[in-house]
């Protein structure tokens, strides 16, 4: 009696396949640090003296752009870089899977704004999601729920890069396997890589897609914009960036620059140190990147088959939990527009640029000053004023958990103009706040805003529990 041939145990596929993408991310990996050697032995900068602003044609304003064909929306994919944590709101999640608004999280909102233009066109618009090792659970959990609706959800996950310890340049990880906390996702500019080496590239392109609208997850004002896709096929432009005017609250965001006759991104890491206060004053910059970046994904491809993506490295140092100095080697995806042509900025409202960068923005997008429609964040109408107002919590609220304490429920803030708050404060709630309200709790000291509390033009400070 012949016995049957042993079939290939799965969990043995699974590995191999695991293992070539594991030595794909170690080839790209070692490609970028080896550029970051070469570069850092010659000590590459930027010659501050060669960057110009970009010339007028090179920022379009949005109030120019035209009216737009909506059937080009047959060719467009959506996609949301979704692989960072939000650290800086003491998250350990994926920040897109923060509830923002009634009960949905950034993701579900996503989802709501897609599956309206969807219906309302009768298009096919997929909605394409870069994980990280970091997010990608919480991401399918969210999904999840999606799965029998109209809308195809597609998950890829991004690169997962060894941090390097600064002295030895050695790497941190000493296994394939080792713990968590000595990888990093290389920054949003992995978006490329990522997206060729999964495959979902030539998918999109074997099902006729040749547009891509990248955005940040957690920027809730990047909804798909039919004008800017019909500006990027007249203007026959492979690479568009949305830039915002820059206020002086606006000091992290990157620039466009003119480098020698080419437009590039410029991000702060980049800036010599003698000239940071230049970077970010708005005279000499006066709009910054918003990473809502538009791309043909056919010229996408062919840069990837021919010269390869090089982005400018950015180098983020860490301190790790026993105190050792590393580095993370990153990339922007804005910085991919010196690859293409007829690259160039589109200058866009403000409102397309509503991201949460800390719980300060959280409580604007919580209150009742926005409310949704499909998904997306409208004014109230019974707001009086255009902009909204002004809101500075102290480092009590810095964390997510410290904030969801501190407000038993978001005031109402219809009538607010500036708010700060420092120190040991909680709010109760029905709480109402308008005009300029100041709360200063000092060292050693608690305040306590209780139910139902009206607070108009107001300045409280010391110990008072009212
Ligand atoms: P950033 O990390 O650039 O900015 O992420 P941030 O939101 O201010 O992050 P924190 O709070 O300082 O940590 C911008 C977008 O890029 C994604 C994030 O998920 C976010 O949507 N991202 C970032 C990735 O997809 N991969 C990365 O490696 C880093």
């Amino acid at each position: 009696v012949r016995s049957p041939l042993p079939p290939v145990p799965i969990v043995q596929m699974i590995e191999i396949g695991q293992y070539q993408a594991f030595d794909t991310e170690m080839q790209s990996f070692f490609y970028l640090f080896t550029r970051y050697l070469s570069e850092r032995a010659r000590s590459q900068e930027l010659d501050w003296e060669r960057i110009a602003s970009p010339s007028d044609d090179k920022i379009v304003p949005y109030s120019k752009l035209p009216t737009a064909d909506a059937s080009n929306l047959s060719k467009l994919a959506v996609l949301k870089v979704n692989g960072g944590l939000g650290t800086s709101m003491g998250m350990t999640g994926a920040k897109s899977a923060l509830e923002v608004k009634d009960d949905m999280t950034f993701l579900d909102l996503t989802v709501r704004q897609i599956e309206h233009l969807n219906t309302t066109h009768r298009v096919d618009v997929p909605l394409i999601l870069m994980t990280s090792f970091n997010t990608h659970e919480d991401t399918l959990r969210i999904i999840k729920k999606y799965a029998n609706q109209q809308l195809r959800i597609t998950t890829f996950n991004q690169s997962r890069y060894p941090r390097i310890f600064k002295e030895t340049l050695l790497p941190c990880p000493r296994t394939a396997d080792d713990d968590k906390k000595h990888w990093f996702p290389p920054g949003h500019g992995d978006l490329y890589n990522a997206l060729t080496h999964s495959g979902v590239l030539d998918q999109l392109l074997s099902e006729g897609k040749e547009y891509l609208f990248v955005s940040n997850s957690d920027n809730l004002g990047a909804v798909v914009d039919e004008r800017i896709l019909q500006h990027m096929i007249d203007s026959q432009s492979e690479f568009i960036m949305e830039v915002t005017d820059k206020t002086k609250a606006d000091i992290k965001g990157g620039t466009l620059i003119d480098y020698e006759g080419h437009i590039r991104l410029l991000e702060v890491a980049q800036v010599p140190n003698e000239h940071i206060e230049d970077f970010k004053s708005v005279r000499k910059f006066k709009i910054f990147n918003t990473n809502n970046l538009w791309i043909n994904l056919r010229a996408l491809k062919r840069v990837m088959d021919t010269e390869g993506m090089e982005l400018d490295i950015i180098v983020n140092p860490k301190t790790t939990d026993d105190g050792q100095a590393v580095i993370q080697l990153e990339t922007a995806a804005g910085a991919a527009i010196k690859h293409f042509n007829n690259a160039h900025g589109v200058n866009v409202p403000r409102s397309r640029f509503l991201p949460v960068k800390s719980c300060s923005d959280l409580l604007l997008i919580k209150s009742d000053i926005y409310s949704l429609q499909h998904g997306q964040l409208v004014i109230n109408p019974q707001r009086m004023f255009e902009t909204t107002p002004v809101i500075k919590l102290g480092d009590h609220f810095k964390k997510i958990q410290q904030f969801q304490k501190r407000f038993k429920k978001i005031p109402k803030i219809i009538e607010l103009d500036h708010l700060t708050v420092t120190g040991d404060v909680y709010f109760g709630r029905n709480v109402t706040l308008r005009g300029t309200v100041i709360v200063v709790a000092n060292e050693g000291q608690r305040i306590d805003i209780p139910d139902g509390c009206v607070l108009e033009n107001r300045l409280l400070s010391g110990n008072l529990n009212m």
